[in-house]
This record gives structure tokens, C-alpha cells and sequence, in this order.
């Protein structure tokens, strides 16, 4: 077994472990990867053509002894497809792809979870080594081995649990990644804070112009914390039967936005920030969080440009019945009955069912 010192591993302890490198250069990979299959001779590279331009050169130099084929698909969430995947299918068999042949996905959440729905599905399952390079992936998507595509019905509607077999993160690859998309990274990583610890969003609070700057050591010590995060409730309810549902944090309202606006003049993070104020709002009505939590949960997202009500991102107005009946749909919903997930302080999280319409209708109310 080969020794990384310079690297941090982390083991998720899901049904079929695997460890997570933190800090990690993408040079190195291959060696790793000799170090742990000896059979793999094919490995496919999937990315897209912007990724490839930055970071191909750097990973293809430890991947000198095998055969590589990249296959590269557009960027862009609509890629998440039943199309696109069909046509990865097709190149890959020009390729000779075959149960050997190793998947790298090198990318984001959306080549992540298209490489990944690729990997689980191809001839029923190859392997797969996630290697996340925006922040959103590095914090969130590339672990816990949610993969799936889109369908026109709905987001992630066709899915499945494939854990990778390793998640090799390089933070040197953040560097590149513009400040639109560092924010959806840090919404998810905010919610990770609230969910369970306090540590980490005081953290945020006293860094904030070190993070902003990019200061590397800060970036380091603010990935590792927040993907620890997600390692750690993964690593207890793989399969989302409990505890992995607190994830959803803010998520039941920013989904509701991101639909009610039709996916348009708000990204992810904008949507997630809001629903994290909304459910503070809830929190707060509900006697489990003071109105000074609620202003430094809004203060932290506003510092990082984060809206925290829906003003900030449009001046369309929108009606908060019909964002309410947009919640009608949550996937999470039980017998008619609204699941929500609520803050209790900062730094806990509950799973609730407690909540009425009425009061869902004023924690829209209060961020419009
Ligand atoms: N599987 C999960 O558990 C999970 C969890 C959360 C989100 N997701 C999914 O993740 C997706 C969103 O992922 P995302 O936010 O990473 O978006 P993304 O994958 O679309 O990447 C955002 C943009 O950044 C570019 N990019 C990527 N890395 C870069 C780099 N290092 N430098 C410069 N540009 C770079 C990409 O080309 C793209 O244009 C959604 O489809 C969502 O459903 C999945
Ligand atoms: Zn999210």
C-alpha cells in the first residue's frame, strides 16, 4: 500500500467504503491508481471541453502507462440527459470500453453525476473515481455517490446510489473557478455549518476576508471541514433513511424558487441561500431560533454575496401561494403532510413535520 503523507484521507464508512483525498494533485492520481487496481489498463476521462483546456495536461502526466480516452460533453446542466448519455455510450464502445475500463469524472456536479450515472449503468456497473473541481463538488456532490440524469418531468428523476471508488480532490483546481460559481459552493457549505457545527460558521464569520481573497490555506481548511461534513452524515445514513435528509436544508423552498422562476435568473446557491433565511424565519416563529441567530445567519450569506430574500435576485415579483404550492411537490413530502428541515441555534438541525401552510406561508412572506 502506498503512503500519501502530504494528502489527508478520509474513509467514508458507507455500505461499500471508500476513501476521500483531501488536497490531493491531480498528477498523482495514476500512481494511486496503480497502487490499487492491478487489472485496469483502459480508463476513460469524462469532462467537459473548458475543464479539459485547464486540467487534462496535469492529470494525463501520472496516466502515462495506460490507454486514456477522453470523451468530452458541453458544459451545462441540460447535458444531465438520457440523450447525452446514450451518445457517452456510443463513443465509449468506439473506444473498447469494457468492464475494466476505469471512469474518471473530471468536472463538477454535472460531470459528476453524468460520468457517475454512466459508470453505474455501463455493462451494469464499472468503476468510477470522482474528481470534483468546482466547490459545490468538493463539498458536496462528489461524495456520498448520488449520481443521476435529468428528465424533462423533473431534476435527478433517473438515479441510483453508486459510491465511488475514491474521491481524489486537487484544491488547486478552485482557483480557476469564477466567483458565480464559488457561491453556489459556499451556500451548500453554509448549510453544512448550520446542519452541525457552529465551528465551522464562526469560521466563515472570522475569515471572511481571507476566503474572499482566495487565501489558499483558509480554502483548504474550509473544504475539508464542510466536505468532512458531508462525509460524516453519509457515512451514517447512506441511503437517506434519517439523518442524510438534514442535507436538505433550505432546499424544500430553494427548489420551489429555482422551479417557480423556471430555472432562470437564479443559480442553485441563490436558491438554497434563500430557503436557509426561510427556514431560519420558520425556525424563529417556531420558538427554535432567536432573531438575532436569524440576522447572523442573513449577515454571513450577504457578506459572501449571497441574497437572502428574493428581491436581491429579481424584481419580478412573486406570489407566495403559488411558490407554497410549488412545495406541493417535494419529493420528501409524506402523506400530504409537508417534511421540512429546521435549524434549532446554529449548528443543529432537526427533520420536522410540524410545519402548517400558514406558517410557510409567512417565512415566504418575510423573504420576499
Ligand atoms: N450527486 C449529488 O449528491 C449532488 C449534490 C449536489 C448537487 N448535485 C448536482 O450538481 C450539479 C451542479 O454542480 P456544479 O455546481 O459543480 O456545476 P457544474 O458542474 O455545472 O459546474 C459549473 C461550471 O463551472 C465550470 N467549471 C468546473 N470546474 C471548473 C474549474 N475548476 N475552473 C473553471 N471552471 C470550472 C463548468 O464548466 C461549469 O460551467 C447539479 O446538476 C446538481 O444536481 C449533485
Ligand atoms: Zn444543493
Amino acid at each position: 500500500m502506498m503512503i500519501l503523507p502530504q494528502y489527508q484521507k478520509i474513509e467514508v464508512t458507507a455500505d461499500k467504503p471508500y476513501p476521500v483525498f483531501l488536497g490531493a494533485p491531480l498528477e498523482e492520481l495514476g500512481e494511486y491508481l496503480h497502487s490499487q487496481f492491478d487489472d485496469v489498463e483502459h480508463i476513460l476521462i469524462i469532462t467537459n471541453p473548458v475543464i479539459a483546456e485547464l486540467y487534462e495536461e496535469r492529470l494525463m502526466k501520472g496516466l502515462l502507462d495506460y490507454r486514456v480516452n477522453l470523451l468530452t460533453v458541453p458544459a451545462g446542466e441540460k447535458e444531465k440527459s438520457l440523450e447525452r448519455l446514450s451518445q457517452l455510450t456510443t463513443a465509449a464502445l468506439r473506444f473498447h470500453t469494457d468492464r475494466h475500463t476505469l471512469v474518471i469524472a473530471l468536472g463538477g456536479g454535472v460531470i459528476g453525476d453524468l460520468a457517475g450515472f454512466f459508470a453505474s449503468v455501463f455493462m451494469r456497473g464499472i468503476r468510477l473515481i470522482q474528481v470534483p473541481t468546482t466547490l459545490l463538488a468538493q463539498v458536496d456532490s462528489s461524495i456520498g455517490g448520488k449520481v443521476a440524469v435529468n428528465h424533462p418531468a423533473g431534476k435527478n428523476i433517473l438515479g441510483a446510489f453508486y459510491p465511488p471508488r475514491a474521491v481524489w480532490t486537487d484544491f488547486t483546481t478552485l482557483d480557476s473557478l469564477p466567483w458565480e460559481e464559488v457561491e453556489n459552493g459556499l451556500a451548500e457549505s453554509i448549510k453544512h455549518a448550520l446542519i452541525t457545527e457552529l465551528g465551522l460558521f464562526e469560521f466563515f464569520e472570522t475569515q471572511e476576508v481571507g476566503l474572499r481573497e482566495r487565501n489558499p490555506i483558509l480554502w483548504c481548511e474550509m473544504v475539508t471541514r464542510s466536505s468532512t461534513v458531508k462525509m460524516t452524515i453519509v457515512s451514517n445514513d447512506e441511503r437517506e433513511q434519517g439523518l442524510r435528509a438534514l442535507l436538505n436544508l433550505g432546499h424544500s423552498f430553494g427548489h420551489a424558487l429555482e422551479t417557480e422562476m423556471s430555472y432562470r435568473g437564479v443559480t442553485h446557491g441563490q436558491g438554497v441561500s434563500i430557503g436557509l433565511v426561510a427556514v431560519a424565519y420558520l425556525a424563529q416563529a417556531k420558538g427554535h431560533m432567536t432573531v438575532a441567530e436569524v440576522d447572523r445567519i442573513k449577515r454571513l450569506l450577504s457578506i459572501y454575496g449571497l441574497p437572502t430574500k428574493i428581491t436581491d435576485i429579481t424584481i419580478n415579483g412573486q406570489d407566495p401561494q403559488s411558490l407554497l404550492q410549488r412545495m406541493q411537490a417535494d419529493k420528501k413530502n409524506q402523506g400530504g403532510r409537508k417534511i421540512l428541515i429546521l435549524p434549532q441555534g446554529i449548528g443543529r438541525a432537526v427533520i420536522s413535520k410540524e410545519c402548517t401552510d400558514a406558517e410557510i406561508l409567512e417565512a415566504w412572506q418575510r423573504v420576499l
